[in-house]
């Protein structure tokens, strides 16, 4: 099988977002410690992230750190920031040079002062980019986005006859994203684990036993053919269902 996508640029999903799931299994299996799961998670971010470019995706968002994964051991933690850190210093160059936009979605404040900038200078040098806008998860939670989304919105005023949705939206950290048409979820799990509740209303799942470091280039690409052929229908009924209706 060849890697290359089969399928017309209308069906290619504008918007993929991943739940990077499995690193400390695919590490446990090797006899490998844990954080060498996630190191080999993060070579494997690096082929996907290219391979997004290559396939035509212009959103990508990954799950990478979440409010609740501060209750892992401390030398977990710490070694999941000190990643994010040596990501930034060793890839921003060549992300940028390739039109990457990096965005970060989530609470910066409870990071170290040092990372917490060099994520504002990475958002900063590379905002006019836009071959591929790659959100980052660091410090994410749904709940505590939507909390906090509300707290602005009470603090600004705005009378509750004008909250709706779409103002909602605009008040999240992903404002101005659109939804997720697809979510992958690695590793078997069956869980949406607090990731983009909102955005995720009416997204597709693609959910797969791989553990993420193994996630490669060809099942992404078989992920996105299989998102393919699905039929959205939003709530609503399907386009040939439709016509039918009318037609008769
Ligand atoms: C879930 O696997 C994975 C994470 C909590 C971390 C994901 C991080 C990376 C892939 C590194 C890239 C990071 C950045 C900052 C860009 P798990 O540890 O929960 O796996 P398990 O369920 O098998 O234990």
């Amino acid at each position: 099988m060849g890697e290359h996508l089969k399928i017309p640029p209308e069906k290619i999903p504008q918007h993929v977002a991943i739940i990077m799931d499995g690193n400390g299994r695919w590490a446990l299996s090797r006899g490998l410690p844990r954080l060498a799961g996630h190191r080999a998670g993060t070579e494997n971010l690096r082929r996907i992230i290219r391979a997004s470019v290559e396939f035509g995706v212009k959103y990508l968002t990954i799950y990478a750190f979440s409010t609740e994964n501060w209750g892992r051991p401390p030398e977990e933690v710490k070694g999941l920031m000190h990643i994010f850190e040596d990501v930034i210093d060793r890839e921003l160059a060549e992300l940028h040079k390739e039109g990457v936009q990096l965005r970060h979605i989530g609470r910066l404040e409870r990071l170290a002062p040092k990372l917490h900038k060099k994520v504002l200078d990475a958002v900063e040098l590379t905002k006019d980019n836009d071959r591929l806008v790659l959100n980052v998860a660091f410090n994410y939670g749904g709940r505590d986005e939507i909390v906090y989304a509300i707290q602005r919105i009470v603090e600004s005023g705005i009378p509750a006859e004008d909250v709706n949705a779409e103002l909602v939206s605009q008040y999240l950290f992903t404002a101005g994203v659109p939804d997720p048409d697809l979510v992958i979820r690695t590793s078997g799990e069956l869980r949406i684990s607090n990731f983009l509740i909102w955005q995720t209303a009416y997204s597709e799942w693609y959910i797969t036993p791989t553990y993420w470091p193994d996630f490669n280039k060809e099942e992404f690409r078989r992920a996105l053919e299989d998102y393919a052929r699905r039929d959205r229908r939003f709530g609503g009924v399907s386009a040939a269902v439709d016509n039918k209706v009318h037609a008769s």
